[in-house]
């Protein structure tokens, strides 16, 4: 099986990659055979011998991996030969096989792809455990995350997103930060060109931020900590750029404020059955589709010094991934994000908009959070509002007494409100369709508010935005969209809606 080995300590253009003996599972641990091995910070310092753990010579970086197990030990009793697994290995994963403890083994979840599955644990579980534990974020909040495109500042920033907070991401580059605005970034700050403090202050109006999440240290964890909020919380989670900063303790008297240490991995250790309780809410969230890390670029494993060289070089946003061979594909999703959906021009009839098509479910979970697109306007005639009036025998002279309605506040009729609503499914089929569905409903709304009288001639359309994918079974997926019906000429809309539909595969 092919390696990528560290024979002697160095810089990743000394690794080297090699053909060596299968390996044999022993008691209380499993081969598995490697998919995708994602790349950590740790990585880039382990080969350098700068890190707490320090395996023997030759060994292989990469300490998080999925696969399928190839052999499994004795006394191992939860996993079999050919399980789909993900696991922290700490090092030996950038490998065609790695020999991992059982007890750093998991199942992958159900539809998760091998590429995902490699990328979340380290990333999510630190930030997390950094946000949930040891800052208690709360809604309404604001969260300052510093290195927000590198791969545990991301994750901040969505699960900030997620937890309500306010987000200001700061990073490098426009081209980061433009990719932390899609994760859900309020307000950036590219901390190479823009005065940090300056920055803060006009974002929070002087207030300061709540929390911070320091993965980079050096030079920005001073002024951040000046704009800190009276009672904020410094969360301390690394120093990707080399320097451990030396703080004034007075700053955390006149500030009211906490300086919290992160350890992620002693935590797993020390509280597991609290990071139990923290993957599995993670779990939750990933199979709703609300997290989805960003896939910076697949390497090879002849590429996998270069994928060390690039994190090292500050030119990976979110997460770089070695994959063992090329049916190892990039998620659908993430390839949604770095194109846009694959966009196919309809023929009949003539749209100013193209529609959305997706290939699967998998594809849809993958556009969660976005929009959908706008619909084409409809015009609400008298017709159309007397059919719906006999249809649904509401006929009062408002809807379909022209006459009388002249004499009205509005000088004629007024269309029912669910008149509006009952185009959402026409409207969706404008904009989006999924190619693996064998059937589709529209069935209903969670939630309408009716804000605007739509009078007679008026004309209609829907944005609509994907708010959530649920797995239902045997096969098939819950959709709640987000829908807001826009009428011509007025800054306010006509209704606002949360829309119900379900697709089965
Ligand atoms: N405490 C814990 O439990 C825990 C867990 C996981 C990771 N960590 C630590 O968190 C830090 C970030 O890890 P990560 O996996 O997110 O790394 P990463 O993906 O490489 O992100 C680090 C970010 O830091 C910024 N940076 C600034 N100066 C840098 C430099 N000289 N070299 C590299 N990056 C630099 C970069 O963003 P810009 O270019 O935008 O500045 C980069 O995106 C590391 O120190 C890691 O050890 C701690």
């Amino acid at each position: 099986m092919k390696a990528l080995l560290c024979k002697e300590f160095g810089m990743p253009e000394t690794l080297v990659l090699e053909d060596i003996e299968p390996l044999k599972a022993e008691a209380g641990k499993v081969v598995i055979s490697v998919k995708a091995c994602s790349v950590n910070f740790p990585d880039t310092l382990i080969i350098r011998n700068l890190y707490q753990f320090k395996p023997a010579l030759p060994f292989s970086p990469g300490g998080e991996v999925s696969g399928l197990v190839k052999e499994v030990g004795e006394g191992v009793k939860h996993l079999k030969v050919g399980d789909k697994v993900f696991a922290m290995t700490g090092w030996g994963g950038m490998a065609e096989e790695v020999l991992v403890d059982a007890r750093r083994v998991f199942p992958m979840l159900p539809k998760m792809d091998f590429v995902t599955a490699a990328s979340v644990m380290y990333n999510y579980g630190t930030s997390y455990h950094a946000l949930k534990d040891r800052a208690e974020l709360k809604s309404g909040e604001t969260l300052l995350v510093l290195g927000a495109a590198g791969g545990v500042g991301l994750a901040a920033v969505e699960l900030g997103k997620l937890m309500g907070a306010k987000v200001i991401a700061a990073a490098s580059s426009d081209e980061k930060l433009a990719v932390c605005k899609e994760k859900g970034a309020d307000f950036t700050i590219n901390y190479l060109t823009e005065d940090l403090r300056e920055q803060i202050k006009t974002i929070t109006e002087g207030k300061g931020v709540d929390v911070i999440y320091d993965a980079v240290g050096d030079k920005f964890a001073e002024p951040a900590l000046r704009s800190i909020a009276w009672k904020g919380r410094y969360l301390v989670v690394g120093f990707a750029a080399g320097e451990i900063p030396k703080i004034p303790l007075n700053l955390a008297l006149l500030k009211g404020c906490a300086i919290v240490g992160v350890f992620w991995g002693q935590f797993a250790e020390k509280e597991p059955a609290q990071n139990f309780k923290n993957i599995q809410e993670l779990a939750g969230h990933f199979m709703q589709g609300r997290l989805r890390p960003h896939i910076h670029k697949l390497y090879t494993l002849e590429e996998a010094a270069e994928s060390l060289n690039d994190l090292m070089n500050r030119k990976v946003v979110g997460k770089a991934v070695v994959v063992t061979s090329d049916e190892v594909k990039m998620p659908i999703y993430a390839q949604l994000e770095s194109k846009q959906p694959e966009v196919k021009a309809e023929t009949t009839p003539v749209k100013s908009q193209e529609m959305l098509i997706f290939k699967d479910i998998e594809a849809l979970k993958g556009y969660v959070g976005k929009e959908l697109g706008t619909s084409e306007w409809q015009i609400l005639t008298q017709d159309k509002i007397n059919a719906f009036a006999a249809a649904t025998l509401d006929d009062q002279w408002i809807h379909v007494d022209e006459e009388k309605a002249k004499l009205s506040p509005f000088g004629k009729t007024i269309a029912h409100g669910f008149l509006s609503l009952s185009f959402s499914p026409k409207f969706m089929y404008e904009m989006f369709k999924v190619e693996s569905a064998k059937m589709g409903l529209n069935y209903g709304t969670n939630k309408v508010r009716f804000i605007s009288p739509v009078p007679v001639g008026s004309r209609v359309r829907m944005k609509a935005t994907l708010k959530e994918v649920e797995d239902m079974q045997p096969s098939g997926a819950k959709l709640i969209i987000d829908a807001v019906f826009e009428l011509e000429g007025s800054e306010k809309p006509a209704c606002v809606a949360e829309l119900l539909s379900v697709i089965y595969e």
